[in-house]
């Protein structure tokens, strides 16, 4: 039977379907159109030190790409954050969780230092903690992401790094991103006594991935 769609009952049905897929909810809209925000998190547990310094790259490359695109970093340096516990305690992540539950969320860029040649404890535990924004929605599903390893040596596990990276945002069904060439799997930086100004490659990679997680998430953001 042919329904009679009034204004009425398409919003109705419009907000309905929005609210489950969670794109239209709050998104704002700036000066140059629907605002699309991308998040960086920097997990090591030094604040403001040489993966901060290489996420916060990574962003400003982000934003150039495209005048909607809005950026925010998150230094996780200092906080506190315990791994997942079915009942987790109060801690940092209450603040951190409503960030990535924005509509505008477009896109997000994890960095972590190498340590052993693997991510930093306190990237796994943040990364454990999204787990509530897997059920009953997969909020997370089909946004962008990229990700920025820090290594005390060029080949200090980097690529390692950021392949758990990505093993574990997979599990929250988002897309993984690379950067243009030559930081095809994400963005690898070299800190020499904590600095990594003189990486001129590697802070390349971190441009050169912010560039393509930005114009990701423009392009998923047109498509939802
Ligand atoms: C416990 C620990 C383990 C580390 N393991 C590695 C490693 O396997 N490979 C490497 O290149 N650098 C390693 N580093 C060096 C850090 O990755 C490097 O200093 C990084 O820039 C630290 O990030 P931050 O400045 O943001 O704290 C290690 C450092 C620490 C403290």
């Amino acid at each position: 039977m042919k329904q009679n769609v009034t204004r009425r009952n398409f919003l109705a049905t419009a907000g309905v379907a929005a609210l489950a897929t969670g794109l239209a909810q709050g998104a704002e809209e700036g000066p140059n159109g629907k605002a699309v925000k991308i998040i960086g998190v920097a997990c090591s547990p030094r604040k403001g030190m040489t993966t901060a310094k290489a996420v916060q790259a990574a962003l400003d490359a982000a934003k150039a790409v495209d005048p909607r695109i809005q950026t925010e970093l998150i230094d996780l340096g200092g906080l506190s954050i315990a791994g997942y516990s079915p009942k987790p305690p109060e801690d940092a992540m209450k603040d951190i969780l409503p960030k990535f539950q924005d509509a505008a969320l477009g896109g997000v860029i994890i960095g972590s230092p190498s340590y052993f040649r693997s991510l930093s404890g306190l990237a796994k535990c943040f990364l454990e903690r999204l787990a509530p924004l897997r059920e009953p929605r997969m909020v997370l599903a089909d946004k962008p992401f990229g990700v920025v390893a820090v290594g005390a040596f060029r080949n200090g596990g980097q690529e390692l790094t950021i392949g758990q990276i990505q093993a574990i945002l997979l599990c929250y069904g988002m897309i993984a991103i690379g950067g243009h060439a030559p930081a095809f799997q994400g963005a690898t930086v070299v800190s020499t006594k904590d600095d990594i100004s003189a990486d001129e490659l590697g802070l390349k990679t971190a441009a050169q991935l912010g560039k393509h997680v930005g114009e990701a998430a423009i392009k998923l953001g047109k498509s939802s």
